[in-house]
């Protein structure tokens, strides 16, 4: 979900629409606006996608100079106009957007029913914008010292199990946004004569470059020339001012048709920036100014856990097979959301790693507090600078690959990838990996961009293949090695975006039952670099075509892959085993995406999918 708040000189109604527009990739069930102007609080608010909320918008031509606004992810309650955001309390003096799920919502509920406050809609959320007006209604009226909204959202937050972002108005103060976090993320926008709160600092990149990142329990207050932070214990906090480090520009889809093909054909440049300054001198190893260890402390580590969700457990799983082969330090892959939960037998000198392009995924998050609260060390790779995932590990790397917005993602993990491929190498070079061995990896790393340009050129080639199988309904996607990964992740994209059921396996465990899914009207897309498992990739494809199966194969073996061996080849460059992985991945994310153009699906916003996921 994505929430933004303003206030400030200028009409609010336009900035909020706006700012929600580039914070509709988190959530686009249903959107709305609670805007003031000193009186009753009008709400707007409907189904569908931001651009219809747009529409009333623009209708009402509020003048209010403060208002907050949401787009929705549906979590408690379907997707109807009474339960999207902002709720406004049964007084009708606050209004509330929120982020997460509020766990005891309907004893709160049945406490506040008692008190005579009536719901209107099904969502956890609505219980707390009465809390709110609740405890406001009981201000002490002589407390001078106190703002009596903050103190209204102090007092119900201390009553609320579970997790929320907010923004919070008041029809008596028209000046004043109150926001609050626990386990969902919020910033503050510091303009000059405005302010602005949001989930994520898309939604004002543009407006102000001036960034605070809120932790899990502070309430911000908020008025167009000030702003103040304390903790629901009452604390002052003083706030640290970052910079945003892109442009509005990025984060605009310029000539392409979709943010994901613009992302796909951002990979050489996103590659580039993710090993910039990353290279020793001599170029034998790689170097990362953030983790934060010492080439002893490196040394002591004999396991290491990698922990993500969705594509970044498959960059997990990568990471895997390259820090196995190159630094042999045994490696495991758990899903996070998996491991937090489990009981998991570690040794001491493990090692964590956490990978989340948003840095905000709650599973992921959950897994690192629980990592440290055993005492690991937990290091991050995240895309989004300023993340709470960047932000509460022990140290980490940045993947610099730029604001990713289409919902599946594509450079992010290319860049995962790549950034896993210099951890082995790295860890690699303090143990077995010779001089002359790390020089090859970093040839191998440094000439990755211009190898992915080259098989971008080759987009029209595999826009025609992906139309022709377009039809399908059911899709396997194979591969061996370092490659199962990439064969788990082709088929994540086309599942994601087209709504084709599509499977990935090892190679060779398909005679172990999908086979029994191959027929004329199941294609498999074969992943079969040059190599030691190439002859036995040939024979999986040829008993998948032997039982009428088609086969796109993908594949950097030249003329040792003959041109007969399956229905459609598409041929990538071949290079040091260590990049393949990102090379073969190319291929997949051109034909999930055309497949999914060529059958009319909305791309950047699958439905039912999210961006990041901040709910458990
Ligand atoms: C969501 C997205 C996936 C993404 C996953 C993890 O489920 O739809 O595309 O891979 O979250 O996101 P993260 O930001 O942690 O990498």
């Amino acid at each position: 979900c994505g929430i933004v708040g303003y206030v400030g000189k200028h009409a609010a109604s336009s900035i909020l629409v706006e700012g929600l527009k580039h914070l509709e990739y988190r959530g686009y069930d249903s959107s709305g606006l609670a805007l003031s102007e000193g009186n009753d609080i009008e709400v707007i608010k409907k189904t569908g996608r931001v651009a219809v909320l747009a529409g009333l918008a623009q209708k009402r031509a509020s003048k209010a100079r403060m208002g907050i606004s949401h787009t929705r992810w549906a979590t408690h309650g379907g997707v109807t106009d009474e339960n999207a955001h902002p709720h406004l309390s049964w007084d009708g003096k606050i209004a509330l957007v929120h982020n997460g799920v509020i766990e005891n919502y309907q004893a709160l509920r049945t406490f506040l029913e008692g008190e005579g406050a009536t719901f209107r809609s099904e969502t956890d959320s609505e219980a707390l914008a009465n809390l709110i007006a609740y405890h406001y209604a009981r201000r002490d009226k002589n407390d001078a010292a106190h703002n009596p909204l903050v103190s209204a959202v102090r007092q119900s937050l201390l009553h609320v199990e579970g997790t929320y972002g907010i923004a919070v108005i008041c029809s008596e103060l028209p000046d004043e946004i109150v926001g609050a976090r626990k386990g969902s993320p919020l910033c503050i926008g510091v303009g000059q004569g405005e302010n602005l709160i949001a989930s994520d600092v898309a939604a004002f990149v543009g407006r102000t470059q001036n960034v605070v990142y809120l932790d899990d329990g502070q309430i911000v207050h908020l008025t167009r020339d000030d702003f103040t932070i304390t903790t629901i214990g009452e604390e002052t906090v003083s706030p640290v001012i970052n910079q945003i480090d892109w442009k509005i520009e990025e984060a605009e889809l310029g000539s392409f048709t979709h943010f994901m093909e613009k992302e796909i054909f951002e990979q050489p440049q996103a590659l580039e920036n993710a090993m910039r300054g990353r290279f020793s001198d001599d170029e034998s190893t790689a170097k990362f100014g953030g983790l934060n260890l010492d080439a002893r402390e490196w040394r002591q580590i004999d396991r290491i856990v990698f922990c993500g969700c969705g594509t970044a457990w498959h960059a997990c799983l990568v990471a895997e097979y390259l820090i196995e082969r190159y630094a042999r330090i045994p490696v495991e892959v758990e899903y996070a959301s998996e491991f937090r939960y489990r009981n998991a037998p570690l040794d001491k000198n493990a090692l964590f790693f956490v990978v989340s392009q948003s840095g905000e995924t709650i599973d992921t998050l959950e897994a690192l507090r629980e990592a440290q609260r055993k005492g690991f060390r937990v290091l991050g790779i995240t895309n989004g600078v300023g993340a709470t995932i960047a932000r509460e590990s022990d140290g980490g790397v940045y993947q610099h690959s730029g604001p990713e917005i289409g919902v599946a993602s594509t450079k992010a993990f290319t860049a995962q990838l790549l950034i896993s491929g210099m951890l082995s190498l790295y860890l690699g070079r303090m143990r077995d990996l010779s001089f002359g061995d790390g020089r090859e990896m970093v040839q191998a790393f440094k000439s990755v961009p211009g190898l992915v340009s080259q098989i971008l050129d080759q987009a029209d080639k595999i826009k025609a293949i992906a139309e022709r199988y377009a039809d399908h309904q059911d899709f396997l996607f194979l591969g061996r090695q370092s490659m199962f990964p990439i064969a788990l992740e082709g088929a994540l994209k086309l599942k994601e975006i087209s709504y084709i059921h599509a499977e990935g396996y090892p190679a060779a465990e398909m005679k172990h039952g999908p086979i029994a899914l191959i027929s004329e009207q199941c294609p498999s897309v074969v992943l079969s670099p040059h190599g030691d498992t190439l002859q036995k990739v040939l024979s999986n494809i040829a008993e998948t075509r032997a039982r009428k199966g088609r086969v796109i194969a993908i594949t950097s073996a030249g003329k040792d892959f003959p041109e007969t061996a399956a229905d459609d080849i598409i041929r990538i460059p071949s290079a040091h085993s260590c990049v393949m992985p990102i090379l073969a991945t190319i291929p997949l994310q051109l034909l999930a995406y055309h497949i999914a153009c060529k059958r009319g699906c909305d791309v950047d916003k699958p439905r039912n999918l999210a961006k990041s996921v901040t709910v458990e």
